[in-house]
């Protein structure tokens, strides 16, 4: 009995095969390549009753993951975070059944930790001995955690506006970090020349290798199992390089396959911020591909990705599945950290409030029904965005009173 089923890789554009069991990149088109499995042996070896008596992480749906062998398994208890309903916040905006996916409380405290655990214990198992990533922060931190876990080295540059704490991260773990006064396309290119001229080190951007978009698909396999295997009927998600949506979208696909879940697909939300709107742009336009954008900028710094490499498998997924996509303001987004903190007591990141806002505004717009039942995905934990609550309080003189009110 194989502990996973991979089969082979797929170039998104061609469909041609690539050898899974080689340390691979892009594809010789360039564009990212997809892990396929076969799916008619998993369907004969395991049931969605099976996986109740697993332990509750992400590796509980090993055959559809790409590592072989479980002693390479690299992990922190990743996965099976809450689906917490939101019956306050939820009322307020005329949605009900709203519930998010609390990826606040994942090792790291943010879904990267997803993709990194699954990418450096594949990469581990296939003999890499060091990665090196551009990043907005929170992916850079979440690898070089992992990385440090396998014994593995990390290379990271970040933008010097990248969350504060990120750094920390990547510092405490050992990592080599380098910050660029620039975006995160520009570290991209640092990375790209630095992972060229080393050897052992895997360039692991953002779909630049296969295995990261296998962790974050467990998100979508999550969600509809704690729905009892049915799906939702709407997915929101805040869209920088867009793995995750492409991932929820890939899980939902192969399920149907498996016949874990029925015909039904979740509509699937990009969210991007106003201020970098690549996605979105393409999406009204009717494009198949997004235009690098000039200048951008979002509090929502996961979000802030000018142009992204798997930008045609983003739309792609959102059209199939019926979805759309929104560009919302960075004070709305501030707006609805708060909201959550004081109507729920949840604290999530800004990129997490981007959803909420789309919410809240298609709901005003009809595209999301009163009845529907829309799960957002909350990608991280405010604690990591501590700037986004400005604090401003009394301070008391030691012999002084806290007011009457
Ligand atoms: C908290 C958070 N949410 C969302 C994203 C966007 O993820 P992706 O680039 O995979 O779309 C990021 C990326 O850095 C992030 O840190």
């Amino acid at each position: 009995m194989s502990f996973s089923f991979l089969s082979h890789l797929e170039c998104s554009r061609t469909g041609k095969r690539h050898d899974a069991d080689e340390v691979q990149g892009v594809s010789d088109e360039g564009a990212p390549l997809l892990a396929r499995y076969d799916l008619d042996e998993v369907r004969a070896s395991v049931t969605p009753a099976d996986l109740r008596e697993r332990p509750h992480d992400l590796w509980h749906y090993h055959e559809v993951l790409p590592v072989r062998d479980p002693v390479n398994i690299t992990t922190l208890g990743e996965g099976m975070t809450p689906l917490l309903p939101l019956p306050s916040y939820g009322a307020a905006v005329g949605v009900p059944g709203l519930l998010m996916k609390d990826e606040g409380l994942i090792p790291t405290g943010t879904f990267k930790a997803r993709g990194a655990a699954v990418g450096v214990s594949r990469a581990r198992e296939l003999g890499v001995r060091a990665i090196a990533m551009p990043t907005n922060g929170n992916a850079g931190a979440a690898w070089s955690v992992y990385a440090a876990r396998a014994g593995m080295g990390s290379l990271i540059v970040m933008p010097v506006d990248a969350p504060e704490i990120t750094r920390r991260e990547c510092v405490a773990t050992g990592a080599e970090l380098y910050l660029v006064d620039g975006l995160i396309n520009h570290a991209g290119a640092l990375v790209k020349h630095a992972a060229a001229e080393r050897s052992g080190y895997q360039e692991v951007s953002t779909l630049k290798e296969p295995y990261r978009i296998e962790g974050k698909k467990t998100m979508g396999y999550e969600i509809a199992e704690q729905l009892g295997w049915q799906v939702p009927d709407v997915i929101l998600y805040p869209a920088g390089g867009g793995v995750g949506l492409i991932g929820i979208h890939k899980a939902m696909l192969e399920m149907q396959e498996l016949g874990w879940i029925g015909d039904k697909l979740p509509r699937l939300v990009a969210v991007q911020s106003s201020g970098c709107p690549p996605i979105v742009d393409a999406f009204n336009a009717g494009l198949d591909e997004s235009e690098l954008k000039e200048g951008t900028h979002t509090l929502a710094f996961g979000i802030n990705v000018p142009k992204a490499l798997g930008d045609f498998l983003v739309l792609e997924a959102v059209r199939e599945s019926g979805g759309t996509a929104i560009a919302v303001d960075d004070d709305d987004i501030l707006r609805e950290v708060s909201a959550l903190a004081s109507q729920e007591g949840t604290w999530i990141c800004p990129e997490g409030a981007a959803c909420m806002v789309a919410v809240r505004e298609l709901r005003e717009s009809g595209w999301i029904e009163e009845q529907e039942q829309v799960v957002v995905l909350n990608t991280g934990t405010g604690l990591k965005y501590p700037e986004t609550v400005p604090v401003d309080v009394p301070v008391l003189a030691k012999d002084g009173r806290v007011p009457v009110r």
